[in-house]
């Protein structure tokens, strides 16, 4: 994008979440060049060619929250702060996905904005009162005229994945009231950068934000953030709470403290994304080096949860079927299905790790001590997981 310097290039990249079947084996598969600039005026970190949300976001998304029950949980008790601090009348969620969110609240209070039909459907059957629809001004004057004005709007994993964050705001600002409350979470560019999770960056995720970024563009329309809460969730996301500037709401200390933090490990300066890219070479060096020699002693190694993240990470260091023998994920949609640019078949979970494994890797990283918990028959009889994060180790 414009007026952005690159400062890591993740090579040649299939789209992240697409899924192949058998067919698809057989056709070409579509690659871009993934690299990832910083705007030195915004502080914005963004991929370079972000593609049409059409492309990304369409009634195949195979994506579902509900997968997980750290995101469950971590809806439940969002939701009741919400109640308890807030008590809105009316709730908007942008990005409602299976309405693992929503799902917390009575249908007469929540509407939600899921543009992937096939997902947008699941909760429409649930008689929630959901649209499939792109968020943009268009939809938002439409939410305006067939439900007025909300209290508040929540939107986890979303905003990050939009190009044009003006229309965003503006559109948001159209439908919040002024004394109203926006919330919304994303994967913090700070633990990125500190955890070398370079995989946050795909297709889809066109920025990972930091707290100096989101408040350069929120400044442009009126909003400010009132307080932070810094979440374990998804290797560390930032929860940001945020009003109108004319409302007289106290801003928290924990607004300047994440700022500080920010600047001090140097995220307005382009030195350290230079230094972050250096790590990420290295870091590709390192699990290759990993795999190769769990290969060459004839051990059998096999991914667990394929996510949309360790499509970057299998394409950018080139690890596919010769050195990983399958995946397995709880997600029906995924199932059956082969990893986009690799190639490597991806199996139903079946409740256990077959017996002749020997190493996993954990593709979904993000949910690692849900996993351990669930796999400690694994742990037990020797069994060994590989994790890239903050450096590729053993575990
Ligand atoms: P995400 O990181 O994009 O949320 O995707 C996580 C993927 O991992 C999703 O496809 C579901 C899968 N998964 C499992 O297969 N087993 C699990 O125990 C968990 C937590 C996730």
């Amino acid at each position: 994008m414009k007026k952005y310097i690159n400062f890591l290039d993740l090579g040649l990249q299939p789209l992240a979440n697409n899924y192949l079947t058998k067919k698809d084996l057989k056709k070409k598969e579509k690659k871009y060049r993934l690299k990832v600039g910083i705007n030195l005026i915004t502080k914005l970190v963004a991929i370079n060619k972000p593609l049409s949300s059409k492309i990304m976001f369409n009634n195949k998304y195979p994506y579902r929250s509900s997968m997980s029950k750290t995101m469950i949980k971590s809806f439940v008790e969002l939701s009741k702060l919400i109640n308890k601090k807030f008590n809105p009348k009316k709730i908007l969620e942008i990005g409602s996905n299976d309405g693992s969110f929503i799902k917390n609240f009575s249908k007469k209070k929540v509407t939600g904005i899921e543009p992937c039909a096939n997902v947008e459907k699941i909760t429409k059957k649930m008689g929630f009162k959901t649209y499939a629809n792109y968020w943009n001004l268009k939809t938002a004057k439409k939410i305006l005229r067939k439900n007025g004005k909300v209290d508040l709007i929540y939107s986890a994993n979303t905003i990050s994945h939009i190009k044009n964050l003006d229309e965003v705001f503006e559109s948001i600002n159209i439908v919040l009231n002024n004394n109203g409350i926006l919330i919304i979470e994303d994967p913090s560019l700070l633990e990125c950068l500190k955890k070398n999770t370079y995989d946050q960056f795909y297709n889809e995720h066109i920025y990972v934000f930091s707290l100096i970024g989101i408040e350069s563009i929120l400044k442009k329309h009126n909003l400010e953030i009132f307080h932070i809460q810094n979440l374990k969730i998804h290797g560390g996301s930032n929860r940001y709470f945020i009003k109108k500037i004319f409302d007289k709401r106290k801003i928290n200390i924990s607004v300047e403290v994440n700022r500080n933090k920010e600047i001090k490990y140097g995220l307005e300066k382009l030195a350290t994304y230079k230094q972050f890219a250096k790590r990420v070479i290295t870091s590709k060096k390192v699990l290759r080096n990993i795999f190769n020699y769990i290969n060459s002693k004839n051990k059998k190694i096999i991914g667990y949860g394929v996510t949309a993240k360790s499509t970057t990470i299998l394409n950018y260091c080139k690890i596919g079927k010769r050195l990983i023998s399958y995946f397995i994920d709880t997600t029906k949609d995924k199932q059956n299905k082969y990893t986009p640019g690799t190639k490597i078949p991806i199996l139903k979970y079946l409740g256990f790790i077959e017996k002749d494994v020997d190493f996993v890797f954990l593709g979904a990283w993000n949910f690692q001590e849900e996993i351990f918990n669930k796999e400690k028959k694994f742990i037990k009889r020797g069994g060994k997981f590989i994790i890239h994060t903050p450096k590729p180790k053993i575990l």
